[in-house]
């Protein structure tokens, strides 16, 4: 029997609808993957989740496994994943899309299970807990890879390796910004994004830090978040408005704006973007990237349906679309697919080692080394820079070091 790992997907919200599901059915299209099964806290969410009406139509015939079961008690069931992980056998695939917050109680869980692990970013929100992650899984011989999707952009792949061959020099000083659309504060979010758990650095300032490291191969020495408070429409209050300034080991600097705030009426899921200046011995260089508009300009005959759509749009190609190439269904491409696809068959190589665990645990070795896909062990520095964001946001942006030597962070 070929290897056709079961995967569970803890959380059925956007992420879960927009990326995953559809990725893991394109899979299972494929032979890839077995049975699919998706645990959220509500029997509502893995409902709406069936009858998504893009999905229906990319994905006709395939359904997935849901729990809350039909006919369960209304009301959350925030345990209950625990026992959905528990009676899947051994070296599956359990996908983590929940709140930050929760990641690494399900990663845990998952780990000590058996399950090999693929978690959306950020893995966790403080360091010690990648560290515990990291041993869980490797002493187990179990993969864990974070979902940095925007690592699978080729537009990505061809800066980093021009980067390394030498082509821009060293980097020095750079910005980036991504700002979420107005009405990402109606959502779930108002639920916990709130100023206590997490902030829009955090929460999507992580992909630019991950990605100039991605590029560039620096770590982050400080840390510096000025955070703005707002109010979510249900009255909760969080940092909707973020101004990071994380200065690298070369002494470089990168300034990362991130928000809840791109106007709904604007064309694009978005806004976002980095300019990098670097200098070589007697030049400067640069790398720019144009994140949200990828050259592509509709306007339509009517109003899109949908929170944010607008009926003149600039659609990326690039990171998720159903396109048809004959049926039945659709097919998912863009490097949100490529990402899961990746992560997942890491997970297989890993399980299909046949040398036992000290082979595998080479594999995993050889995995973190390459660098390509994001693990515990070498990207455990988004977590310093989250930990030290955290520390800096709450205390109206004051610096914080990171120590890499001793592994830690100081606030200055
Ligand atoms: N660009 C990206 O990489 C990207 C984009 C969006 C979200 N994310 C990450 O994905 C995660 C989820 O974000 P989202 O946008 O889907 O949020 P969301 O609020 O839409 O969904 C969260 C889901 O988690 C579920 N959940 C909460 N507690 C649970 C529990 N105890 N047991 C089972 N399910 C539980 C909820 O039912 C909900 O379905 C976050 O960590 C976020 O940072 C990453």
């Amino acid at each position: 029997m070929p290897y056709q790992p079961q995967v569970t997907v803890i959380g059925g919200g956007m992420i879960a609808h927009d990326q995953i599901l559809p990725s893991l059915y394109q899979l299972q299209r494929l032979g890839r993957i077995g049975e699919i099964t998706v645990c959220a806290s509500r029997r509502s969410t893995v409902e709406s989740l069936a009858s998504a009406a893009a999905i229906l139509r990319a994905f006709p015939g395939q359904k997935f496994r849901a729990f809350p079961e039909s006919g369960a008690p209304g009301g959350a069931q925030p345990e209950l994943y625990r026992s959905v992980i528990e009676h899947m056998p051994p070296r599956q695939i359990v996908i983590v899309a929940v709140p930050d917050q929760l990641h690494y109680d399900v990663i845990m869980a998952a780990l000590r299970h058996e399950q090999h692990v693929c978690s959306v970013k950020p893995l966790v929100l403080q360091h010690q807990q990648a560290v515990e992650i990291e041993r869980e899984a490797f002493t187990r011989g179990l993969v864990v890879g974070i979902e940095y999707h925007k690592r699978f952009d080729d537009r990505s792949f061809m800066a980093r390796r021009k980067y390394r061959e030498g082509w821009f020099g060293e980097f020095r000083l750079g910005t980036a910004r991504l700002f979420e659309k107005w009405y990402y504060r109606h959502s779930n979010f108002q639920n916990w994004m709130t100023a206590e758990h997490s902030d829009a650095f955090t929460y999507i300032g992580c992909h630019y830090v991950d990605l100039l490291h991605f590029i560039t191969g620096l770590l982050p020495t400080s840390v510096s978040v000025y955070g703005i408070r707002d109010k979510f429409p249900n009255g909760k209050e969080g940092f909707l408005w973020a101004d990071a300034r994380v200065i690298w080991s070369n002494g470089a600097c990168l300034n990362v704006q991130n928000g809840l705030g791109f106007p709904d009426a604007a064309p694009g899921t978005n806004t976002q973007g980095m300019m990098l200046y670097c200098s070589g011995a007697d030049a400067g260089s640069l790398i720019e990237h144009h994140d949200q508009y990828r050259g592509m300009k509709y306007s339509y005959v009517r109003q899109p349906e949908g929170a944010g759509t607008t009926i003149y749009a600039e659609p990326s190609p690039d990171y998720f679309q159903y396109l048809d190439l004959g049926g039945p269904g659709l097919v998912p491409v863009g490097y949100g697919y490529r990402s899961i696809e990746y992560i997942l068959s890491a997970c297989m190589r890993v399980e299909l080692e046949s040398g036992g665990l000290i082979a595998r645990q080479k594999l995993l070795h050889e995995i973190d080394a390459a660098g390509i896909m994001a693990t515990p062990a070498n990207s455990s520095y988004n977590e310093l820079v989250i930990e030290a964001g955290r520390q800096s946001i709450l205390n109206g942006g004051r610096e914080v070091h990171i120590e890499l030597d001793g592994v830690g962070i100081e606030m200055k």
